[in-house]
């Protein structure tokens, strides 16, 4: 048996349980990523996972397998032997794996996968969960040059013919960087909690803050990390929708599967947006990005001098981009959000329904970003959110993954019902 029970697996679960009851199979090898890997590992355990290490001979002359077993709580796999470790992991039988991560992935193993040889532990988990039908994922990390051989090409195209999912590299300095641990646990996360309930279905998310510039470098922002709108997005491209992202500033990566227009000013999103659904019908809109409600009347040329005893700006009243969506898009099902600080929970509903009378949305999803935990940088909020009868639903403090993907269920059920109702 793999499984252990270890000290080490008292993290699991300890920042969502979005990955809860979810069993990853992470295969390593030959390559410096490696040193990756016990981070990567822990990350995904915070978010509930169990994970178990494969390692090459090539992973173990980078990273140690006492220090995989350290980092996962379970036996790591570094030679095959009677006790078939591959079937173990990624066979037919209840209790398989549901994900065989390969991260890194050196060419080497992309080829031998393409060609179906299996002689490295790693290859034969692959081969295995190939037969049984377990998502496989791939994480390629090596030389710039290597990555631009033609044959390691071809063979990526080939596996991703065959469902294999590819998680791109950073190409930077030469290399095929590793994609980062937050990009590839925000993958994971959408492969092993795919569901089709949004299929066909047309989903426009916003993120993020924006800038207003007072001089050529200096403006007035906020502190939105972006990652409430982010993981709406993952969440509604998880479950089947055809998602567009238009991000302003953040400091959350944006996803790289996910088509993303990247933004400034509030000016520039309000012209993504307009852009966006002039151009392509959309069936539901998502707008949590923290835009500006003031900008400056006049952006100086130059540098404001520094050394003044006083400097006032005058500042004047931003479009409300929610409003100018509604003037074009009468028929969007249309979701704002809601950011107060210091209220009762009734006064903040109370503004939300105002916002959404005001602003003819379908539902609005309102928070005290001044209480702990529910903040613009934090992982977790909680949300109230507001129907046009005033029925109020509460999503309880949570990881934002968790939230959106509550925030997706309440939407989903008001959308399917609004459409019946059209008919
Ligand atoms: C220090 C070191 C770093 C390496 N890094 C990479 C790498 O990032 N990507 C890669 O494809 N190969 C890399 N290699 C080469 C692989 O380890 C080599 O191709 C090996 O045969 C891979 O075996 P495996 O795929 O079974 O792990 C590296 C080799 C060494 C010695």
């Amino acid at each position: 048996m793999l499984s252990t029970s270890h000290i080490s697996k008292d993290i699991i679960g300890s920042k969502s349980t979005i990955l809860k009851n979810k069993k990853i199979a992470l295969c390593i090898t030959g390559s410096v990523a490696a040193i990756q890997c016990p981070i990567l590992a822990r990350e995904l355990m915070r978010n509930g996972a169990e994970v178990f290490a494969v390692m090459t001979p090539s992973a173990l002359n980078i990273i140690s397998a006492d220090l995989m077993q350290w980092a996962t709580g379970n036996r790591v796999v570094t030679k095959l032997s009677g006790l078939l470790e591959h079937v173990e992991l990624a066979g037919t039988h209840i209790g398989h794996v549901d994900l065989v991560l390969i991260a890194p992935c050196t060419a080497n193993t992309i080829s031998k996968i393409a060609c179906g040889i299996d002689d490295t532990t790693v290859t034969t988990v692959v081969s295995t969960a190939f037969g049984a039908g377990i998502p496989i994922a791939i994480v390629p990390a090596m030389h710039e040059s290597m990555y631009n051989h033609p044959i390691v090409k071809e063979n990526i195209e080939k596996l991703k013919k065959l469902g294999v999912i590819f998680i791109s590299p950073r190409l930077e300095e030469g290399k095929a960087k590793i994609a980062t641990i937050e990009s590839i646990v925000a993958r994971t996360i959408n492969i092993l909690t795919k569901r089709n309930d949004y299929e066909g279905i047309r989903v426009l998310v916003t993120a993020g803050g924006t800038r207003e510039y007072i001089d050529p470098i200096r403006f007035i922002g906020n502190a939105s990390s972006g990652r409430t709108g982010v993981e709406i997005a993952l969440e509604a491209e998880a479950r089947g929708a055809d998602v567009t992202l238009i991000y302003g500033v953040g400091t959350v990566e944006a996803p790289e599967h996910i088509k993303t227009i990247r933004v400034e000013t509030g000016e520039e999103m309000l012209q993504a947006i307009l852009n966006e659904i002039t151009k392509n019908k959309y069936d539901i809109i998502i707008h949590p990005a923290a835009v500006s409600d003031y900008g400056p009347i006049n952006t100086e040329k130059f540098k404001i001098p520094t050394g003044k005893t006083e400097l006032s700006v005058p500042l004047k009243p931003l479009p409300k981009i929610i409003n100018e969506i509604r003037k074009v898009d009468q028929k969007v099902f249309l979701v704002g959000f809601k950011a107060e600080t210091g209220l009762s929970e009734e006064e903040l509903i109370r503004r939300a329904y105002n916002k959404l009378r005001e602003s003819d949305l379908d539902l609005i999803a309102a928070n005290d970003v001044s209480k702990e935990g529910r903040g613009f940088k934090s992982l977790t909020n909680e949300l109230y959110v507001v129907d046009r009868e005033m029925k109020v639903h509460h999503i309880p403090l949570s990881h934002k993954r968790e939230v959106a993907a509550k925030l997706m269920d309440i939407i989903l059920d008001y959308f399917k019902r609004r459409k019946e109702s059209d008919w």
